[in-house]
């Protein structure tokens, strides 16, 4: 195990619900996409590349005009004539691709699923986080700043980073309520304190870097994964960060979940294992998964400490036994295209969306009868990458290319 410690708190201000310009890399027109001819096109090839490649447009689902205007209207604001224009375009050249449905099972639970949309267009909330309080916040990671909206008024703040384009990813509350979030890419955690607007940052040590999504455990230690193969943590009291090096090269520790005996437990989305860190030591232990091609991306647990992830290229729902070391699957109701992503349990319910389908699906999973049912998010989602339980048995969802939070309430 590799051991490194470094504290390096910067204190950074904050502006409360500044207008500043977007400031996402400029990914710039891709060559190798050339769109067909039409009034809006110059338009689109200049416009639509501030965020991301031309590329995305071949390459989504397609939509009908509708979607597309409720789609583009998530990331850029234009007068009406123009946006005509565009979504015509859009939805006669790149129409609603067929097999992007998905496959909706029924069943007796209800459910509420309410969204809001970040005052910042087109700003990618990649994570979302449950508040004490019953808000929610989130990471808009191309805008490079954390959101926040009171679910009871529907009332949102933004906090700009001062970091430019550190890319914030993943993020949570912890007991005091500050709310720490990784700087995907400038390799730091930041602690936000609301009250104050305050920024903390601790920049990680050399050599590990692309710090990914973090978690608190009951101790208050801040535990997160990096793409660079570590699980690092921080103590609050102590401010003291380690880092632990998963024992294969080229692992990408993703999602991680602490499970009851105070164990973080994560995927590797690089490759067909699972991991667990020692919370003493340290120390991280890894599980082959018996399919070479498995690739988990996201994790939680039930009570009774079964690890259940979702496996996204293959389109299963797993789990596995750390008691016994058995793994068992199920296939996602949409299939083996449907990509599972984000994955939350309350009690033995398991919660997941199917990203692929347009729109993303919310897939309900009762471990107890083994049976799914599932619902369309009704803004589409446009991937939902994580969602996280609240402590009051709701779900809070990031939809990140619909620029969105959701709150699901769960009736019987
Ligand atoms: C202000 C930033 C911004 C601008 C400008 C922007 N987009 Fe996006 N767009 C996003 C983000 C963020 C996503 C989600 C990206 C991701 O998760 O990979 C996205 C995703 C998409 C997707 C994929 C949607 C899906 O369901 O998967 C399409 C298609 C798209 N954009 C088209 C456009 C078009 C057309 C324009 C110009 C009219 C445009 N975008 C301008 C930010 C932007």
């Amino acid at each position: 195990m590799l051991e490194q410690i470094r504290t390096n708190p910067i204190v950074a201000s904050m502006v409360l619900a500044a207008v500043l310009p977007i400031t996402a890399l400029a990914q710039g027109a891709d060559p190798a996409v050339q769109l067909p001819e039409g009034e809006p096109k110059a338009f689109i090839e200049g416009a639509c590349v501030a965020c991301h490649r031309l590329d995305y447009l071949p390459n989504a689902r397609g939509f009908t005009e509708d979607g597309w205007r409720a789609l583009i209207s998530t990331m850029i604001a234009l007068p009406d004539d123009l946006e005509n224009s565009v979504v015509g375009y859009l939805a006669e050249h790149f129409p609603k691709k067929p097999g992007t449905d998905p496959v909706l099972v029924p069943g007796p639970v209800e459910v509420t699923i309410s969204e809001w949309l970040a005052p910042t267009l087109g700003s990618r909330p990649h994570d979302p986080a449950p508040a004490a309080d019953g808000s929610i916040w989130w990471a808009g990671q191309y805008a490079n700043r954390i959101g926040h909206v009171d679910t009871a008024t529907g009332k949102t703040r933004e906090f700009p980073l001062e970091i430019p384009n550190s890319g914030p990813h993943g993020l949570v509350e912890d007991g005091n309520g500050d709310v720490w979030f990784t700087g995907n890419y400038e390799a730091y955690l930041g602690k936000l304190d609301p009250r104050t607007g305050d920024v903390t940052d601790y920049s990680l040590p050399e050599g590990v870097h692309h710090p990914h999504t973090p978690i608190v455990d009951d101790e208050g230690t801040v535990w997160f994964t990096t793409m660079s193969g570590h699980v690092g943590r921080v103590d609050p009291a102590t401010e003291e960060m380690k880092i632990s090096a998963a024992p294969t090269d080229g692992a990408f520790p993703y999602g991680i979940a602490i499970n009851t005996r105070g164990e973080p437990w994560y995927v590797d989305f690089w490759g067909n294992r699972l991991g667990s860190v020692d919370p003493v030591s340290g120390e991280i232990t890894e599980y082959e998964m018996p399919h070479a091609n498995s690739r988990p991306r996201r994790i939680a647990l039930t009570p009774d400490d079964a690890v259940w992830y979702t496996d996204f290229p293959r389109g299963y729902l797993g789990r596995f036994d750390p008691k016994s070391g058995e793994y068992r699957e199920w296939l996602s109701p949409s299939g083996e295209s449907s990509q599972p992503y984000g994955i939350a349990t309350i009690g033995n319910v398991v919660w997941y969306v199917e990203s692929f389908p347009r729109p993303n699906v919310l897939v309900r999973f009762d471990t107890e009868t083994e049976t799914f049912q599932s619902w369309p998010i009704p803004s589409g989602g446009g991937v939902v990458r994580n969602m996280m339980a609240t402590a009051d048995g709701k779900l809070v969802l990031a939809c990140s290319a619909v620029n969105r939070v959701a709150l699901v309430e769960i009736g019987t």
